[in-house]
């Protein structure tokens, strides 16, 4: 009997990240794109779904579109470093409640209200997982520089709602994978400001790092739900 193409939802589809996610996978799985801004991409074996925003009804509103049971994989690949009016803060003086809590909203809250509103809607009785970049810095174990106040807690606070996901969604299916993904260092709008001082080898473009993130992904047991793991394979300690 003919494999079923598997079904994966990727969000940020526009993203540097997101678009190669959705490149990678559309090879062989469809895609359906979630997206705030269209943008240019082979649509065979790929699907759109813009939204306005990603609010709380907007997401809610664009999973009631699918059936439950309907995804194999949901990676959400949302986030946010810097933006038009300020950049990581270097010291505790540059704190404002305007980054803090636009950076928490964005890299935590966004995917929460996504997991929130899609978790019913990956298969039920098959293995699948739920996956979201992350990033090293969201260690507190590694964490040796400091800075970077905003988006160092908010990546924090998302692998702990990863971990709670983990737990608590083992009720709704015992194989899935609840995970979040450190992508390395990748050529993108958010780490353009931050790559000066590396080295070019130190920089992979998105397709390398899917390429990498995609067989973490296939590597996946159950034991790893709500853990966060590198491009390499690598367990980031919490
Ligand atoms: N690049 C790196 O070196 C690196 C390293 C570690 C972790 N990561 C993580 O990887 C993920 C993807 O990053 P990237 O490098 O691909 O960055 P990117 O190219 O800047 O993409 C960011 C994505 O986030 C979306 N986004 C931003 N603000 C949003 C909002 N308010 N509502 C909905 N979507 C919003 C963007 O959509 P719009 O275009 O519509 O704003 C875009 O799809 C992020 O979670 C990031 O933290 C990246």
């Amino acid at each position: 009997m003919k494999k079923q193409k598997q079904k994966i939802a990727i969000f940020g589809a526009n993203g540097s990240i997101g678009q190669a996610l959705c490149a990678h996978y559309q090879k062989q799985s469809d895609v359906y794109a979630f997206t705030r801004n269209d943008f240019d991409i082979d649509e065979s074996g790929l699907v759109k779904i813009l939204l306005d925003d990603f609010n709380e009804d907007s997401v809610f509103q664009a999973a009631n579109k699918f059936d439950n049971d309907f995804f194999d994989k949901i990676i959400v690949s949302i986030g946010i470093l810097h933006n038009e009016s300020f950049m990581p803060e270097k010291r505790i003086e540059e704190v404002s409640s305007d980054q803090f809590l636009e950076t928490i909203r964005i890299n935590t809250l966004i995917p929460t209200l996504i997991a929130r509103s899609f978790y019913k809607k990956l298969k039920k009785n098959d293995k699948s997982t739920l996956a979201f970049l992350s990033a090293r810095v969201g260690s507190i174990t590694d964490n040796r520089s400091g800075g970077w106040y905003s988006y160092r807690a908010s990546k924090a606070a998302l692998n702990m709602v990863i971990k709670n996901l983990s737990i608590e969604l083992r009720r709704y299916n015992k194989e899935l994978v609840v995970i979040g993904l450190h992508p390395g260092t990748v050529d993108s709008l958010l780490s353009q400001p931050f790559q000066k001082n590396l080295e070019d080898s130190k920089i992979f473009s998105a397709d390398f790092s899917v390429l990498k993130l995609s067989s973490v992904i296939d590597s996946l047991d159950i034991d790893d739900s709500g853990k966060c793991i590198a491009w390499d394979g690598e367990d980031i300690l919490p």
